[in-house]
C-alpha cells in the first residue's frame, strides 16, 4: 500500500488549495467519469463500460447514429435510467464546498453527461460533452428536454424530424462556448484539480497539457495512474469520494459545507 505516499500528496495538495482559498485565486476542476462510480454509475474504460457488447467508440459516434440511430437511442435511454437511480456522492459534495468559499474563483469543468455535479448543488460547471438529458433536432438543430418516458427514437417536438442526443461524439467539436469558458479558466488558473479521468479523450485532456504548459499546479485524483499524472505536481492515489472530502478537511474546509 501507497499510503505514506497519498498522505504526502494530500498533504501538499491541501496546502496548494489553502493557499488558493486565502487568496482567492482561481482554481479550475476537471472531472470525469470516475467521480460518478461510486455513484454507481459506470465508468467508460472499465469492463463494466460495455453495453450488449459495444464499446463506447463503438455507439458514440455519428456513423453509429445513421446506422442504426434506435440502437444508439436505446444505449442512451439505458445510461439515463443508470443515472436517475444514482445519488451524487461525496466526492461531488466536497466540490460543492469547494466552490462555495471560493465563489467565482472556482471553475468546473466535467467531461461527464450525467448532470449529478449539478444535483449535487454545483452552480459554476461548464459540461464540456453535452447532457444525457437533452436531445437535439438533426434538422432545425433545437434542443429540448427528454420526456421521462421516452424509450426508442426521440423526436423534435417543433418540427417532428429525427433527434439526436444532444452530446458530443468521437470526431466532433465541443460546444463552442463550453470550450472557450474552460481555456479561460484553464489560462487563468493557479491550480488544477484533476480528479475520475483517463485522460485519453482529446480535447478534454489536452486542457491539463495547456494548463501544465503554463505553469498550473496540477493535483490528480485517481485510484490507478492515468495518461495524464506525468503532468501532476502530486497524485492521490484514491477514489474520488474518499480523497476529496480528505483534502478539503486538511486544508482546514468542511467537506460538507456546500
Ligand atoms: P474513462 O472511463 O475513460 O476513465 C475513468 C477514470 O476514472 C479512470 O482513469 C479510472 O481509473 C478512474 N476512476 C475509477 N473509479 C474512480 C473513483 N472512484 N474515483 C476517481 N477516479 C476513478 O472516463 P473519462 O476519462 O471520463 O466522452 O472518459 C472521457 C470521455 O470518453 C467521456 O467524457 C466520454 C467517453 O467517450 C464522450 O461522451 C464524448
Ligand atoms: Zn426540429
Amino acid at each position: 500500500m501507497a499510503k505514506g505516499k497519498d498522505e504526502d500528496a494530500i498533504h501538499q495538495a491541501a496546502e496548494m488549495i489553502a493557499l488558493a482559498v486565502r487568496g482567492r485565486k482561481p482554481l479550475v476542476v476537471l472531472t470525469g467519469a470516475g467521480i460518478s462510480a461510486e455513484s454507481g454509475v459506470p465508468t467508460f474504460r472499465g469492463p463494466e463500460g460495455l453495453w450488449q457488447g459495444f464499446r463506447p467508440e463503438e455507439l458514440a459516434t455519428p456513423a453509429a447514429f445513421a446506422r442504426d440511430p434506435e440502437r444508439v437511442w436505446q444505449w442512451y435511454h439505458w445510461r439515463r435510467q443508470r443515472v436517475a437511480a444514482a445519488e451524487p456522492n461525496a466526492g461531488h459534495r466536497a466540490l460543492v464546498a469547494l466552490e462555495a468559499v471560493l465563489d467565482d474563483a472556482f471553475t468546473l469543468l466535467t467531461q461527464n453527461v450525467d448532470g449529478l455535479h449539478r444535483r449535487a448543488g454545483s452552480q459554476r460547471v461548464v459540461e464540456l460533452h453535452g447532457n444525457l438529458y437533452r436531445a437535439r433536432c438533426t434538422r432545425c438543430q433545437g434542443s429540448a428536454a427528454i420526456p421521462d418516458t421516452a424509450e426508442g427514437l426521440v423526436f423534435c417536438p417543433d418540427c417532428g424530424s429525427l433527434s439526436r442526443p444532444d452530446v458530443v461524439w468521437f470526431g466532433e467539436r465541443l460546444p463552442e462556448q463550453a470550450w472557450r469558458r474552460a481555456v479561460d479558466a484553464v489560462e487563468n488558473a493557479s491550480v488544477m484539480l484533476v480528479v475520475g479521468t483517463s485522460g485519453v479523450v482529446q480535447p478534454a485532456a489536452g486542457l491539463v497539457e495547456l494548463a501544465a504548459a503554463r505553469g498550473v499546479s496540477i493535483v490528480e485524483v485517481n485510484p490507478q495512474r492515468s495518461a495524464l499524472t506525468d503532468l501532476a505536481r502530486c497524485f492521490i492515489g484514491e477514489k474520488a469520494g474518499v480523497a476529496l472530502p480528505r483534502l478539503l478537511a486538511r486544508a482546514g474546509l468542511d467537506p460538507a459545507s456546500g
